[in-house]
């Protein structure tokens, strides 16, 4: 599959990497043209300019903080038209009523998925990638606890969700399908509710039973 990321930042390098050792050709694309090439000379892939990346291929992962996307689909959305978008972004802003001392977030907007959609018409939205850290995208170890890492998946159109149900696959990761995009701003706020209990020192991850437990009486 071609690949455009654009940014160069930490979920570029995760998931590029990942990507081009799983065969895909991927191109780097960054407002640097430095950064962009020092990613990519890093990863195996090529280097380009925001709109190369955007009209490189089938999938193309604005990897960029919220604030930025905007301007960047301002500036790509004709050639975003037809093609995967893949959202993995959060908003986070910082949560004023946390207790002195704590970290804690809120979103700064609670729909990103559903916005980058009516801001790029005719582009396939999908969400992904947005729950865990770009550490754990880059991370080989995909088993805890002895069940496979998922990655929740929600988008409109079946064949753009397929594309990125591969793309998790190729990563080792356990891709589940997870609805249709309105469904995305669920996605985007479990993982500031998540990050906020991770940082606050909670394992979220115990807050929920196994599947076969998920439910008192079995019908
Ligand atoms: N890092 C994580 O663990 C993680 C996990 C899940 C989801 N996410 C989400 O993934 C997205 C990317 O995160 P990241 O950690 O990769 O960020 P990052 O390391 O800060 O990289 C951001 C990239 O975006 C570029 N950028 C920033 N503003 C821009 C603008 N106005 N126009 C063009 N490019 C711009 C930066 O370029 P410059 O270097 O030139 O500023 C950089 O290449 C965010 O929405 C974040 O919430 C991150």
């Amino acid at each position: 599959m071609r690949i455009g990321i654009i940014g160069a930042g930490a979920m570029a390098r995760a998931l590029g990497s990942g990507w081009t050792k799983a065969g895909h050709e991927v191109l780097i694309g960054a407002r640097s043209a430095d950064a962009a090439a020092e990613l990519a000379a890093a990863l195996g892939a090529q280097a380009g300019t925001i709109p190369e990346a955007a009209g490189f291929g089938d999938v193309v992962v604005p990897a960029l903080p919220v604030p930025a996307l905007t301007e960047v689909l301002d500036a790509t959305r004709e050639l975003l038209v037809g093609r995967t978008v893949v959202d993995c972004t959060n908003a986070f802003a910082p949560d004023a009523a946390a207790p002195e001392g704590s970290t804690a977030f809120v979103l700064a907007e609670d729909a990103v998925a559903e916005r980058i959609a009516a801001q790029a018409p005719g582009a396939h939205v999908v969400k992904a990638f947005n729950l865990c850290a770009a550490e754990v995208w880059q991370s080989r170890e995909r088993t805890f606890d002895g069940r496979r890492l998922a990655v929740p998946i929600c988008g409109d159109d079946a064949t753009a969700v397929g594309l990125v149900a591969t793309l998790a696959q190729d990563l080792d990761l356990h891709a589940i399908p997870a609805g249709g995009l309105h469904r995305a701003r669920y996605l985007e706020a479990m993982s500031v509710f998540t990050v906020g209990l991770w940082f606050a020192g909670h394992d979220a991850r115990a807050m929920f039973p196994p599947l076969e437990a998920a439910f008192a009486v079995v019908d």
